[in-house]
């Protein structure tokens, strides 16, 4: 997903804005923690020193395949993770699939504010996620942009709490409950990994506006972004622009 909001909420444990830090996710205020769940846990060593890798575009086949499974809870894992936080950072993203840095492997990595500002900080192996059904379920109509298709947001409606499955490094079962841009963010890295992207979910109208927004601004973005930075005047929307992913 794209862009936080402006100004990072401040964790519970101190995280400041524009830093990668909250070595632990589920800084609760909002989605009380459920008793047994096993919480991902994200180690400074992963947050920092990473390299930041290019993006991978809407239309390399990469995008639009179901990733494969995470079997080696490995230190090339952690690597590629470690990579995923500083490209995730690099283009001031809210999460990360790794098949957005090129690789056929389901993991996803976020930093993302919930609908109370509480920021996530986390990562989640083969993932799965749970939407609420029949009365539970209210959809959410908030734009959405992807760092894989730099520059284009538009309108998705999608359910505003997600309960999302899967194991940290080490293999350990987790689960993430999220509401508001963390539902959303859940939602859209765990499509990623199944070869979906965002504009597969609007309507053909709307993908055309989503194309046209993108066409106009993609020559501000390097091939190799964020390994080089976007180019053009900085402008007044990117204070306030909706997060990516
Ligand atoms: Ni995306």
């Amino acid at each position: 997903m794209p862009t936080p909001p402006q100004g990072w909420p401040v964790s519970p444990h101190g995280a400041a804005s524009s830093e990668v830090v909250a070595p632990r996710t589920r800084t609760t205020r909002s989605a009380p923690r459920e008793k047994g769940a096993n919480l991902p846990a994200v180690d400074d060593d992963l947050t920092t020193g990473g390299r930041v890798l290019p993006i991978t575009r809407w239309g390399t086949p990469v995008m639009h395949a179901a990733t494969r499974r995470v079997e080696q809870f490995d230190d090339g894992l952690r690597t590629l993770v470690r990579d995923m936080f500083a490209t995730m950072e690099a283009a001031s993203g809210v999460g990360l699939a790794a098949n957005q840095v090129g690789r056929d492997l389901a993991v996803f990595v976020f930093d993302c504010p919930d609908d109370d500002d509480v920021r996530h900080v986390g990562v989640v192996c083969n993932p799965v996620v749970e939407l609420p059904e029949g009365k539970e379920r209210n959809l959410d109509a908030a734009d959405e942009g992807c760092l894989s298709y730099p520059g284009a947001y538009e309108t998705l409606a999608r359910p505003d709490h997600a309960v999302c499955r899967g194991q940290d490094l080490d293999g350990t079962p987790v689960e993430v409950r999220g509401d508001g841009l963390l539902a959303r963010c859940l939602q859209h890295e765990t499509d990623h990994l199944n070869g979906i992207v965002f504009g597969d979910r609007l309507s053909g109208r709307a993908r055309k506006k989503l194309r046209l927004q993108h066409d106009d601004l993609a020559p501000r973005y390097p091939a190799d972004w964020p390994v080089s930075p976007r180019t053009g005047p900085a402008d007044e929307d990117d204070e306030d622009e909706d997060s990516e992913l």
